[in-house]
């Protein structure tokens, strides 16, 4: 049997992933890596889980281990409503399906939308795992000019003006990979313009609850609910293992998110579903998230002072009020790529930030340093050992 004959062209696409060569190595133990996105093993409640398992099996008993309806189960969706309430989202369960992790929710916004040649319009940088999602159905990306109030609302209205494009995919608060967070008045801004040119956005939120200071922004989704799919997810606030996702979109979209994936996986866990279900109704969540948010102050706060006490000048990072990530951008010279094994050799990761542009070369001289899967300690460690890898090689 010849494999490659068999392929499709899709997987073509898909098989060949240069970053994930790069961050193989970074499974050494040795390595201190600011390399993934990986939530604190220490921020996963432990005892909480252990008790609403008890819970679970003698409450829903046998139908949290049966087959369960494809748009979710009617419990952990009325509770996701009430949740959304906080953030200003006017939604019912009828609004709200449920997606193996919210990156299930891409793939099938992708499966949905996307015919080979059609155009979407994305920040610049984006989310990797958006782009590979969206990337197997063969998009034409418009990338979205940014600074560092996120996007910049005239170059959307350039691009959907001159441009018939399918959606628009934002990450408008503390983005992976900038943690940058789009402004209450661009968001007002961009909201209009979506009106204006009957799009739909996809506004994905995974890093809306991870707030350390400041103020929270309302979601562009409360501003333009009839043209927004919002997509969330447990996985920074329980446990990314379970891959319980959701999002909120008005009720014909809502359906056809499960007419597609009904095909694909039946349904997303019930155990997982009633387990997040029971964490957000006994008030667990409430509970458990000032513990995250604790520790991941603390690491962004070491973050930051050992950007500044280590890197050269010309060097420059954002500052975000939250999330897991920042981004930092050094001189045009500056090449994270090349760097990268340097980095290796001394037994630290990052990834270079050309990895979460859509257009190749674009990027070389950025990098995205996670800070909540490493401790205080290995923070200091880490970046005093990137600063003279950088100092090298310049
Ligand atoms: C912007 C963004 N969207 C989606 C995801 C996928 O999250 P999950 O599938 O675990 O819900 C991530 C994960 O890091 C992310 O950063």
């Amino acid at each position: 049997m010849n494999l490659n004959k068999l392929k499709s062209k899709r997987i073509k696409v898909m098989e060949y992933s240069a970053l994930s060569e790069l961050l193989r190595v970074t499974a050494k133990p040795e390595i201190i890596s600011m390399a993934g996105g990986l939530p604190a093993p220490e921020a996963f409640p432990f005892k909480i889980i252990s008790a609403l398992n008890n819970l679970v099996l003698k409450k829903h008993r046998s139908v949290s281990l049966q087959y369960g309806p494809t748009n979710g189960v009617l419990v952990l969706r009325g509770e996701i409503a009430k949740w959304l309430e906080e953030r200003k989202m006017k939604v019912t369960s009828e609004n709200i399906g449920i997606t193996s992790g919210s990156q299930g929710g891409l793939d099938t916004l992708g499966k949905i939308f996307i015919n080979e040649g059609d155009k979407i319009a994305v920040e610049s940088p984006t989310y990797i795992g958006a782009i590979d999602a969206f990337t197997s159905y063969g998009p034409i990306y418009e990338e979205i000019k940014t600074d560092y109030d996120g996007v910049i609302p005239e170059s959307l209205e350039k691009i959907l003006k001159n441009k018939k494009v399918k959606f628009v995919y934002l990450v408008p608060t503390f983005q992976n990979p900038t943690g940058r967070t789009i402004t209450w008045g661009r968001r007002k801004k961009i909201a209009k313009i979506i009106k204006k040119y009957h799009v739909l956005l996809v506004e994905d939120d995974p890093y809306n609850s991870l707030r350390y200071r400041g103020k929270p922004i309302d979601p562009i989704q409360t501003l333009v609910p009839e043209n927004t799919i919002y997509l969330c997810t447990f996985s920074k606030v329980l446990a990314p293992g379970l891959r319980i996702g959701f999002y909120a979109a008005p009720k014909k979209l809502a359906d056809l998110m499960v007419v597609a994936k009904q095909s694909v996986d039946l349904h997303t866990s019930s155990y997982g579903q009633y387990l997040a279900a029971e964490y957000l109704k006994t008030g667990d969540l409430k509970r458990h998230l000032p513990n995250i948010l604790k520790i991941y102050r603390f690491r962004q706060e070491a973050m930051f002072e050992a950007l500044e006490k280590y890197l050269p000048s010309g060097f420059f990072w954002t500052r975000p009020e939250g999330g897991m990530f920042v981004w930092v951008t050094g001189p045009k010279n500056f090449d994270s790529v090349k760097l990268y094994w340097q980095a290796i050799k001394n037994n630290i990761a990052y990834v270079p930030g050309t990895y979460f542009f859509t257009k190749q070369g674009e990027g070389k001289n950025t990098m995205r340093l996670n800070f909540t899967n490493v401790n205080e300690e290995q923070i200091d460690t880490a970046v005093k050992r990137l600063a003279k890898v950088i100092k090298n090689s310049l």
